[in-house]
């Protein structure tokens, strides 16, 4: 079997399916490339997509075969024209199902954006699963949220890399700017993935990459998939830095939150160290997002503001749903991970001076 180096860093084993295009995709993927079966696309008919375990998971199939690739498979299905094919029928379906929940956005100019930005992010009046996590949840509550979240922390900030080599001028130094902290400057233990790494070994979970991709719904899978989709699509550039400037604008006090909520868990600074470090990194990036990198693509592309908005509302508006359905699963008392799922392994070998979990309190 593989190293350990190979499970911390990818590519992460084949997961299992969730539907007969998933199946058909996995099975082919244990082939060398080569054609699909014909006919794949059109038995992709989510009613929706945000939510679809096939089609998110066949999006992911897709996706992860450019940043990791998958354990064992063939590198040439990375572009295997039928595989790009479908993977163009799927995108259409979960594209158009993102425009729909976003809906139509603000005229802005392109001196704008900035303050077009600050207000979509201040009128983001979702559920809180900050305060949720800051004050009630459970460990195991925790746990599973943290679990979802390793899906894109342990790649942290590379879907946003896809925009580099598209960007020139005041844009590009901004994005290299954020970046760089992101990547801990070059210093492994400084980069945001691993510090992730380290609140889920605090938390007793397998840190290995995509190990908990089985676990996570097709909520989840969405937010990654919608960073993949606006990353490999160089027409959807203004939307990818949108994006990255909602979560650079919304980081903030969600982190001093998920970080007082591992503190009143009980855990110390090597849990918590991820979500400090965003606290006071995402303040400043806040500002070079907005003004920086989003003024400054539209000031050298004016005609892109319009999808720098809708990028960063798909951001927020995705999210929203992630959160949803986290709180509506805990208020019912219900796991929010797959229920096939086995729970997150727990090898914690020193409990934290935790206080004893409390009982799920209802989700206001
Ligand atoms: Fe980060």
């Amino acid at each position: 079997m593989s190293e350990p180096t190979d499970r911390r860093y990818g590519p992460a084993p084949l997961p299992q399916p969730r539907g007969p295009v998933s199946a058909a995709v996995l099975d082919a993927l244990r082939q060398p490339a080569q054609d699909l079966p014909a006919g794949l696309g059109a038995r992709l008919d989510p009613a929706e997509p945000l939510t679809d375990e096939d089609l998110q998971l066949t999006l992911f199939l897709c996706y992860e075969l450019h940043y990791r690739g998958w354990r064992g498979v063939d590198e040439d299905w990375e572009w295997q024209p039928s595989l790009l094919a479908l993977r163009a029928y799927a995108e259409r379906h979960f594209e158009a199902a993102v425009r729909r929940l976003v809906g139509p956005l603000p005229a802005v100019l392109p001196g704008g954006v900035p303050e077009a930005l600050a207000d979509l992010v201040a009128a983001a009046d979702g559920p809180s699963l900050a305060t949720q996590l800051q004050r009630r949840a459970t460990l195991a509550q925790f746990r599973e949220f943290v679990t979802h979240r390793s899906i894109y922390h342990l790649r942290e900030a590379d879907p946003h890399s896809w925009a580099l080599p598209r960007l020139g001028g005041p844009a590009k130094a901004a994005l290299v700017e954020i970046q760089t902290d992101e990547y801990g400057n070059g210093r492994l233990d400084r980069m945001h993935a691993e510090l992730f790494r380290a609140t889920m070994q605090q938390l007793g979970l397998d840190t290995g990459y995509a190990a908990h991709l089985d676990a996570v719904p097709a909520v989840t899978l969405a937010t990654n998939n919608l960073m993949s989709l606006f990353g490999l699509h160089r027409r959807l550039r203004g939307a990818l830095l949108g994006h990255l400037a909602a979560y650079e604008m919304t980081s903030s006090l969600p982190n001093r939150r998920y970080g007082n909520g591992l503190r009143r868990l009980g855990f110390g600074e090597a849990a918590t160290r991820f979500y400090d470090e965003h606290v006071e990194a995402d303040a400043v990036h806040e500002q070079i997002a907005a003004h920086d990198l989003c003024g400054g693509l539209v000031r050298v592309e004016p005609a892109l503001a319009p999808d720098v908005l809708f990028g960063a509302a798909a951001a927020l508006a995705v999210d929203r749903l992630f959160a949803a359905h986290l709180l509506q699963r805990w208020a019912a008392e219900r796991s929010s991970l797959r229920g096939s799922a086995a729970p997150p392994r727990v090898t914690l070998r020193e409990r934290p001076q935790n206080r004893v979990p409390s009982p799920l309190s209802a989700v206001a």
